[in-house]
């Protein structure tokens, strides 16, 4: 009897499911590409003739749905931790020695080592079987809700399956894991991205982020993340003993776990094998940036606990940052925001850590004298985790016929104008007000993140704004068309009016978010909350003198000149008048409380606290009426320790700050 087309649908599925996880988790695969294109283009054709077949579990649904609006809040249920590091073999040891301590040291106990995947972490979870909800770690508490975006990534299966004999689907299964590019894929990624005039991505971890963050699916299905999953968030199902069961049972549910895992018993072994990966780990497909060592044993992790921060049951072992040697093609100087011009070396280029590497940074001009780096040299370039690699050192230094020592500029590379030099600082800036390389870094950092947030006005738009002359300061945004930016290069009419509709959105991000996007020099997002907080509004942050804001705590002589020169400026000001023109709110969005317990005190959070988060410390800190701040000064009347507690602590005693305990804390706010 000839097979139905349902019964051929379910048929490919599995077969396609069951390839999937060959080539994902075994790292095995049966067919080739061919022959897999084969049966999904068959399963494809299919289910266009019978849509009523439809099913979002389907391999075929992993193209990328409809574009979000924005992603959604998701709690955990679990909160989601983060790990120590450790450096060294030592550092290891003293882990092994305290863990021992910490479990009275009677019983002996396995250890299970994991590779350190150098991706984002993220959290999916399956009911019955079925993926309903992929998550970003967020704060620990609450994540992003990316499941869209999880759904597009081939080695995260769409339903879990029994790949072994007497493996049941559990009824819920949260798998914790890392989402991940390999090095090939971000080749292939930035090779396109510098093809159309974008900024590479620095390392594989950036890229993953970049790319979870899309709110399109379908442009996420088409970077080609990977993942491996390495822990259990909530579950229900049988019992697991110890973490390698966890691992086997994930792995034996079709989700894909790294293959390089060990179960030892000694520290000694563990440091053996963190040798063996030191070289090992060059050879691997994805990037590593180091190891994660576990105690086997769950009751004993239960016994072990938490800190605030991490589990004590495990740890991280980070390997030191990646180097590379390579020529200098050439010596580019680049304007920042706020003026500051920074030379940059082009490189041919090199192989570092993953990505290929075509500049570095030189720092500043005394850096560039002082290593004295030339064009033609050969240096010593070294990257260590986000950071763009630097220049280390010239390692020809006694080659014949170097060219000639470089020069620092005269004018601004960008405007022509004239560079000045503070006589107390390394920089050399580009006075001019209208250089337009400071307008457009200056309108990125307006509309990032940390700022007015304002989603897909990205470098490539704000060149064309800036260079057609629609946009000379931030406030020119506020009036953009629709029309106007369709007009530019890649802008359809759906991206121009969602343009237009996230510009007007970012009108009411509030007076914190507003000041951190002005660029007034040392005033950064924290500051700027700050601020904002104490003057409730822009015209009474920009009536006050410098006398009055050195009383703001963290505010020096140096902060509030700088504040004071700012809203001093003509030019300045009519920008603001434009924000205001414009509809951009010019209020705090949280103010503090006055009157309560801490009026007037200020408080710095230090070390792992046990029962609240630093930012929850702070919030509370803040409902009271008080003031919390990163840095301790004379100033501050409180420095909160939590466990190791390091150098704020130190800060502290030798000004002879109080330092009072979580627990007192808490008391003084009323919690107990
Ligand atoms: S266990 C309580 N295992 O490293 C957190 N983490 O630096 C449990 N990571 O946030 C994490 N590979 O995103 C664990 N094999 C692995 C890992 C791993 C990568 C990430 C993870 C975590 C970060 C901490």
């Amino acid at each position: 009897m000839a097979k139905s087309d349902a019964e051929r649908i379910e048929e490919l599925r599995s077969e396609i499911d069951r390839h999937n996880y060959l080539y994902y988790v075994m790292a095995a695969p049966e067919i080739d590409d061919r022959e897999y294109d084969r049966l999904f283009s068959e399963l494809v054709e299919l289910e266009k003739k019978h849509p009523e077949l439809a099913t979002p579990e389907s391999p075929t649904q992993r193209v990328g749905g409809e574009p979000l609006e924005g992603f959604e809040n998701v709690a955990h249920e679990i909160p989601m931790l983060s790990i120590d590091n450790t450096y060294n073999a030592d550092e290891l040891r003293e882990f092994d020695a305290r863990t021992k301590r910490f479990l009275g040291g009677v019983e002996q106990f396995d250890y299970v080592v994991e590779l350190k995947i150098d991706g984002v972490a993220a959290t999916v979870v399956y009911e019955d079987g079925a993926l309903v909800l992929g998550a970003t770690r967020g704060d620990g508490v609450t994540g992003d809700d990316i499941t869209a975006n999880i759904r597009t990534i081939a080695a995260v299966p769409l339903r879990l399956s029994a790949r072994e004999d007497g493996v049941v689907i559990p009824p819920r299964l949260e798998a914790r894991g890392e989402i991940y590019m390999t090095k090939a894929e971000l080749r292939r990624l930035n090779d396109t991205r510098e093809k159309q005039g974008q900024a590479p991505f620095a390392n594989p971890r950036n890229a993953t982020a970049g790319t979870l963050k899309l709110l399109d699916p379908r442009q996420c299905a088409e970077r080609r993340l990977s993942a491996f999953f390495y822990g259990l968030g909530a579950y229900e199902g049988r019992e697991l003993s110890h973490h390698h069961e966890v691992l086997d049972t994930l792995a034996a549910l079709g989700l894909p776990v790294n293959p390089e895992r060990r179960r030892l018993s000694s520290i000694d072994e563990v440091i053996e094998f963190a040798e063996q990966w030191a070289e090992r780990r060059h050879a691997l497909p994805y990037e590593i940036d180091g190891l994660v060592v576990k105690v086997d044993s769950v009751r004993l992790q239960r016994e072990l606990g938490r800190t605030a921060r991490a589990p004590r049951s495990m740890i991280a072992y980070k390997y030191p940052a990646a180097q590379a040697a390579s020529k200098v093609l050439g010596i580019r100087v680049q304007v920042g925001k706020t003026g500051v011009l920074t030379p940059v070396a082009d490189l041919e280029p090199v192989q570092l850590a993953g990505t290929t590497v075509k500049r570095a940074t030189l720092h500043n001009f005394d850096e560039i004298e002082r290593k004295d780096v030339r064009v033609g040299d050969r240096v010593r370039l070294e990257k260590a985790g986000e950071i763009i690699p630097k220049v280390l050192a010239v390692i020809d230094t006694a080659r014949e016929g170097r060219g000639a020592k470089f020069t620092p500029p005269v004018e601004c590379p960008a405007c022509g104008g004239p560079v000045e030099k503070d006589p107390d600082e390394v920089y050399i800036r580009c006075g001019s007000l209208d250089c337009p390389a400071q307008i457009k870094e200056r309108l990125r950092y307006f509309a990032s993140r940390a700022a007015m947030d304002i989603e897909g006005l990205g470098p490539a738009v704000i060149d064309q704004l800036v260079d057609g002359g629609l946009v000379a300061d931030p406030a020119d945004l506020y009036s953009l068309e629709a029309a106007e930016l369709e007009k530019l290069e890649r802008m359809g009419e759906k991206s121009s009016e969602n343009l237009v509709k996230a510009i007007d959105e970012s009108k009411s991000r509030g007076l914190e978010r507003l000041l951190a996007g002005l660029t007034v020099r040392h005033v950064g997002s924290t500051m700027a909350t700050m601020l904002a907080q104490h003057f409730a509004n822009l015209d009474r942050l920009m009536a006050a003198r410098v006398e009055e804001l050195v009383e703001i705590r963290d505010v020096g002589e140096e902060v509030a000149g700088s504040i004071v020169q700012f809203f001093e400026s003509g030019h300045n000001r009519r920008v603001i008048e434009k924000l205001k023109e414009a509809g951009v709110t010019t209020r705090a969005r949280t103010e503090r409380a006055v009157g309560g317990a801490f009026e007037g005190k200020s408080f710095v959070f230090t070390g792992a606290l046990r029962q609240m988060t630093r930012d929850e410390g702070q919030e509370m800190v803040r409902k009271l009426g008080g003031i919390a701040t990163s840095s301790v000064s004379s100033k501050t009347d409180f420095v909160v320790a939590g466990e190791k507690a390091g150098s704020k602590l130190d800060k502290a005693r030798n000004l002879g700050v109080k330092v009072i305990s979580e627990d007192e804390f808490r008391a003084m706010a009323g919690e107990r």
